[in-house]
């Protein structure tokens, strides 16, 4: 029977100390130039002091045009030199206590807000509609361009390695650039990267064969995948089974199994929210009765593949996340929001101070029937949707200033503040 204090051995040799791992969360502190700063130093100084296998870090983007938002830390060949010397101190911070650090790499594509690009790249010319957000037209990657972002991931990778990073996750999830290709409604394309699987996963595979050779035989890289898009004609179970197959001979040394996407955001156990219904399928999962949402797609693709596999979305006990781990559908839970509401939920839940980690999900509804997260008006689900959202963006912010989480902060009062804030980083996004 494993165990989460039981260690693990990835194919690159790097061993972590126990089965969790801090799920990615974009922390958007990186005001203005997109540089880490010591925000970052100060939030993952508390991640790191709290006994978790790995620390993932946000989306760090590979191209300042295509962010998933104005305050992401983004990484590019131009700049790199000037913010080398805090990316090697986020790293140090983070492992200052055994934990493992891996830096996810992404670009967002078509989910790039207005604001920011009203023109992101992407596979096609598929364009993203969520009320009361705006989002460009995309315009359909050339094949210099997809050249072009191959070489921003692989050059990312080596960034995160020469900082001391353990090693870098492709975010190939939620809907960003790598999903989008992986989609077959939103990858339209007749040439070599896109039509059947494996021409919608060979993007995948020319980063990751060039990340190794870049980043050497000793360095984890984890790709995070969605079990399903959710979407009517989109990226389905199947599908996600099939690019399990072609990853897990690539090299790599962990799968993560998420799912859904801003449209449909079963990532957050969102089930019966569908913020675009026109695409969404509205099937209902027997996982939805477990504690993590997304173990019987892990459950499938763990007999069809090989490596490790890391499911991230619900966990929060220590027996579920063994129930999983015993099940064998994956060797690595992630935990994502509980260490928003505590950063240290971890440590306690190993050393039994707690039993299970902190359930806010539940409680953050705005308010009556109308407000429920389940209204069938697609603008208050979205509001709800992005509230609930907005107060895990605040709880980070908060502990990136040296505090410590606000539990009372009730969801539509985070959602005023992120919205504001949001504001304030796009102007000092404009400035530079
Ligand atoms: C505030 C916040 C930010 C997130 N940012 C990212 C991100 O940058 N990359 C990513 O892959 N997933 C991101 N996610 C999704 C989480 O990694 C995770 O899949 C999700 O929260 C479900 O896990 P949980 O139930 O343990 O929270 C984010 C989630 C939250 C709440």
């Amino acid at each position: 029977m494993t165990k989460i204090t039981d260690s693990l051995t990835l194919p690159c040799g790097q061993i972590i100390k126990n089965r969790v791992c801090k799920a990615a969360m974009t922390e958007r502190i990186a005001l203005g130039n997109n540089f880490t700063n010591e925000k970052h130093i100060e939030l993952y100084r508390k991640w790191g002091a709290g006994d978790i296998g790995i620390l993932l870090t946000g989306n760090v983007q590979v191209h300042r045009e295509n962010l998933e938002g104005p305050a992401n830390i983004a990484i590019e060949e131009n700049s790199y030199q000037e913010q080398l010397p805090m990316l090697k101190k986020w790293a140090e911070v983070s492992k200052a206590e055994g934990s493992k650090v891996w830096m996810q790499i992404s670009h967002a594509g078509r989910q790039t807000p207005g604001e920011i690009n009203m023109s992101p790249m992407s596979p096609s010319s598929v364009q993203l509609k969520i009320p009361g957000r705006k989002y460009g037209k995309p315009v359909p990657m050339t094949e210099e361009d997809i050249q072009d972002v191959i070489r921003r991931f692989v050059f990312t990778a080596k960034v995160a390695r020469e900082s001391g990073f353990d090693g870098i996750q492709l975010h190939s999830a939620h809907g960003y650039l790598l999903s989008q290709f992986l989609s077959p409604d939103i990858n339209q394309r007749t040439d070599a990267w896109g039509g059947t699987i494996e021409n919608r996963t060979r993007i995948h595979l020319e980063i990751i064969k060039r990340c190794r050779e870049e980043v050497g035989s000793d360095f984890a890289i984890s790709v995070k995948m969605n079990s399903a898009d959710f979407q009517k004609g989109g990226f389905s179970s199947e599908d996600s089974i099939e690019v399990a197959k072609i990853l897990s001979n690539s090299g790599i040394d962990n799968l993560e199994i998420s799912g859904g996407t801003y449209e449909q955001p079963r990532l957050l156990g969102l089930d019966k929210v569908s913020i675009n219904p026109e695409r969404s399928e509205n099937r209902r999962e027997s996982t939805v009765a477990r504690e993590a949402y997304f173990l019987s797609y892990a459950e499938k693709i763990a007999e069809a593949v090989d490596i490790p596999l890391m499911v991230t979305g619900g966990f929060r006990t220590k027996e579920g996340m063994e129930a999983a781990l015993g099940d064998g559908a994956c060797q690595i839970v992630g935990v994502g929001r509980p260490l928003c509401a505590n950063p240290y939920a971890i440590k306690e839940l190993l050393n039994g101070e707690i039993n299970q980690l902190p359930k806010f999900e539940k409680t953050l509804s705005i308010g009556p029937w109308l407000l429920s997260p389940s209204s069938p008006f697609r603008l208050i689900q979205a509001i709800n949707a992005f509230s609930a959202q907005a107060w895990f963006y605040q709880q980070i912010k908060k502990m990136s200033s040296g505090k410590m989480p606000d539990l009372a902060l009730k969801p539509f009062k985070a959602f005023r503040n992120d919205a504001k804030e949001d504001q304030t980083a796009i102007l000092e996004y404009k400035k530079n």
